[in-house]
């Protein structure tokens, strides 16, 4: 089937051979509302009658749809359920696939190549698992990475969310070069069979809402005939992911963590309708920070997580040092390295380069000379979460660089001016940045500066 009229055409033909009429005008118009994803009150608005009536005809319609599209047919999943079984549109009349950029090498391995139309053909996808072997993907915003590590235990929750939990909104947070993107990639990698969407875009130069969601809705489009007037129907008719990178370039520097830019704060409502309405998609948000309404949506029951990149765990630090195994020596003293510098890929991979260019890959000596973290062109990365800090924030980041032990949140800077509220709102906004920890000590929750973070603040800003 190539476009709605074959569908009617199908559909005519097997509502004859049930009962030997043709579809009748308001039949034919029911389907093509409910392909183009409008509501029942819409249709009932065109056509002229109640709702109860168009939802009454409609229930007959998909019960005669039964047979062929499956038992649990119904209106929110008619359009997806005939595409897949018939492939409507998936290729463009002229046989061009969909998409062609998409050749983007993930860890050494490539993304499924969705040139391949016979891939696209209705047998595949009609495969014991149900999996979907083309998958619409659109990664030409992602970064290119490579890596020989992961966050394993994180892309196993990420996978137990998306597929079993059917979680609508994430949000992964976490300092920069952590390996959010990276993390993303690895799941896109893994996953990517299981949707009939993916689409990556980076909010890297900070774009309206209005410009996103029409460029998220020409993705979409490219293969639709008839294409879904909203992002919403997008998620409802079919299983998409859509990834949204760099999201801190929407939020405010110089104030409390997540809040939005003037202009942007459209943007919490509209993840407020992804994350509260009946689809069947996911949202995932990569950020520096976390969304201040995100906290509040939590608490609501929504389908809704929040993963904070943290720290690799120790084997898989100790990876990217084994992959500069000619350049490093002195493996007995990589983990304490790796502890210096917080499991942080990034900040390991760089001081990695300082090792070997002036110690000859010598960890030991490199270790041996320091009595304070050096940070030489981390600084630069700090740098950048620290002038995002709002006055209050570096105020209590100042005071926290002079404790020596993690604090409680009983104690606060003395003689500072600080009242008790905005002492807990720069500590909140700190952890929704990732700069400020929590560990439990002795059945009490500490909080401390990420060691590294701190060892610029006393150099910087003492
Ligand atoms: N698990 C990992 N093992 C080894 N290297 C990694 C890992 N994760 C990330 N890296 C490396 O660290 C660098 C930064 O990763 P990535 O771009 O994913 O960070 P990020 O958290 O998205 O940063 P930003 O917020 O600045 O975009 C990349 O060069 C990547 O190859
Ligand atoms: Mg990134």
């Amino acid at each position: 089937m190539n476009s709605f009229e074959d569908v009617l055409n199908w559909a005519d033909n097997l509502i004859f051979n049930q009962t030997g009429k043709n579809l009748s005008e308001v039949q034919k118009k029911i389907l093509e509302s409910t392909w183009q994803g409008k509501k029942y009150w819409q249709i009932a608005e065109e056509l002229h009658c109640s709702e109860s009536d168009v939802k009454k005809k409609a229930a007959k319609l998909w019960k005669k749809f039964r047979k062929d599209l499956g038992e649990d047919l119904n209106k929110s999943n008619f359009r997806y359920k005939v595409e897949k079984k018939y492939r409507v549109s998936q290729v463009s009349s002229s046989g061009d696939c969909l998409l062609q950029e998409i050749d983007i090498n993930i860890c050494g391995q490539f993304i499924q190549n969705i040139k391949d139309t016979q891939a696209r053909s209705p047998s595949s996808l009609d495969t014991p698992q149900n999996k979907n072997k083309s998958p619409i993907i659109n990664l030409k915003d992602a970064p290119k990475l490579t890596c020989n590590s992961h966050h394993t235990s994180e892309i196993s929750t990420l996978k137990q969310w998306i597929l079993e939990s059917n979680i609508h909104l994430i949000t992964i947070y976490g300092l920069s070069g952590i390996g959010k993107s990276a993390l993303i990639l690895k799941l896109v990698e893994e996953i990517n069979t299981e949707f009939d969407y993916i689409i990556w875009k980076t909010l890297d130069d900070a774009p309206q809402l209005s410009t996103l969601k029409t460029e998220l809705k020409k993705c979409f489009s490219k293969s639709q005939t008839t294409p879904l007037s909203t992002i919403i129907d997008n998620f409802n008719t079919y299983r998409c992911l859509v990834i949204l990178d760099d999201v801190e370039n929407i939020f405010q520097s110089g104030e409390l963590a997540g809040n939005y830019l003037p202009g942007y704060k459209n943007y919490s409502r509209f993840f407020e309708q992804i994350a509260t309405s009946s689809h069947q998609s996911c949202l995932i948000l990569i950020s520096w920070e976390k969304p201040r309404e995100i906290a509040i949506l939590e608490t609501e029951n929504h389908p809704i997580k929040t993963l904070h990149l943290k720290r690799l765990e120790k084997a898989e630090a100790t990876k990217i040092l084994a992959a500069k195994v000619k350049e490093l020596t002195d493996e007995e003293n990589w983990s304490e390295l790796i502890s210096i510098y917080q499991g942080h890929p990034t900040w390991l991979n760089i001081i990695a380069a300082t090792i070997k260019e002036f110690y000859n890959g010598r960890v030991s000596q490199f270790l041996a000379e320091q009595n304070e973290i050096y940070l030489g062109d981390l600084e630069l990365i700090l740098e950048s979460h620290f002038e995002r800090l709002s006055p209050l924030e570096k105020k209590v980041t100042y005071w926290l660089a002079t404790q020596n032990e993690s604090v409680n949140i009983c104690q606060r800077p003395v003689n500072s001016e600080l009242s008790k509220s905005d002492f807990l709102d720069a500590m909140k906004s700190l952890c929704r940045r990732s700069l400020i920890e929590k560990k439990e000590l002795e059945n009490q929750s500490v909080f401390y500066l990420n060691p590294v973070f701190k060892q610029y603040i006393i150099t910087q800003h003492k």
